[in-house]
């Protein structure tokens, strides 16, 4: 169903400053996908609740084509989010989906999922983002869940100021977006800009928050955002959101949340609080138990 809300005007009277701008890593995953993690390891405290940020995007088949085969999770939720090109998900529950433009697949891997990840084109254009959102230690090994939103299923709205809104997760505007998380309280926005408009978000002053600039440009309380790049935002206790200005057309993800404030412990595609825990992941993957269906 495509939602037409009518937008409420946020008010922002102490925004956050820029505390750190990241260029993202060239990395290959998967079976050879050619991508840039904008938000590595290093910045898995920093962000808390996000463990992950993953950019992708190539109009050369060879750097997408083979995909992700059959692969584990275990203790987080992934959000894949594509803004060009087809991507086909098959878990081991028998659960299959096809994401296709502006579609987000939300998936919350709990105690244990095995799917691929294949693209269904082989020419042209493919573009997207993949989150991975933690699950705090009560729910790391809940039951699975998925649901696919087609891009007319998101809640979408246009700001005065002709900014495009697509919500993902979280409220905005007194919109609430396709999905929403009691422990981590996500709000994961799509946001595009034409130049010169400015998009004020409020955001508690405790959660860690960031912007990706995937197409022009933006500045954020003085300090320029260029293209490919994250911002991270302060957590300033004054601080009651943010103002983004685009100083140019531009699109950008804005992400918030809650963080857990747990041990975070990743090995590959398990993320638990504990190495006992991530051993015992390692265990039930080798011996099939994880991902059985029960
Ligand atoms: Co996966």
């Amino acid at each position: 169903m495509t939602t037409h809300p009518t937008p409420r005007p946020e008010s922002v009277s102490q925004p956050r400053m820029v505390e750190q701008l990241v260029t993202g890593q060239p990395t290959s995953d998967g079976a050879g996908v050619q991508l840039t993690r904008v938000l590595t390891q290093a910045l898995q405290r920093r962000l808390d609740p996000f463990l992950m940020l993953d950019a992708f995007g190539s109009d050369n088949p060879d750097d997408y084509i083979a995909g992700f085969p059959d692969h584990p999770h275990r203790g987080f939720e992934t959000i894949t989010y594509m803004i060009a090109g087809r991507m086909l998900h098959r878990d081991s529950a028998g659960h299959e989906g096809l994401l296709e433009n502006g579609g987000v697949q939300w998936m919350t891997a709990g105690r244990g999922v095995i799917h691929s990840e294949i693209p269904q084109q082989e020419a042209g254009v493919m573009e997207g983002f993949q989150l991975w959102l933690n699950l705090p230690g009560r729910d790391k090994m809940c039951a699975p869940w998925y649901r696919d939103f087609a891009a007319a299923d998101l809640p979408r709205f246009v700001t005065g100021a002709g900014v495009t809104v697509t919500l993902i997760a979280g409220s905005s505007h007194g919109v609430t977006g396709a999905v929403t998380r009691e422990a981590t309280l996500p709000l994961y926005l799509d946001l595009h800009l034409p130049a010169g408009a400015s998009f004020a978000q409020s955001l508690p002053a405790t959660h860690n928050a960031f912007i990706y600039v995937y197409r022009g440009a933006v500045s954020v309380a003085g300090q320029s955002i260029p293209t490919q790049h994250m911002a991270i935002l302060a957590n300033d206790a004054a601080a009651d959101g943010v103002v983004i200005e685009a100083t140019e057309e531009a699109k950008i993800l804005l992400i918030a949340g809650q963080p857990l404030h747990e041990p975070i412990t990743q090995h590959g595609p398990f993320v638990m609080n504990t190495a006992q825990e991530i051993n015992q992941a390692i265990n039930d993957f080798r011996t099939g138990r994880l991902g059985s269906v029960e």
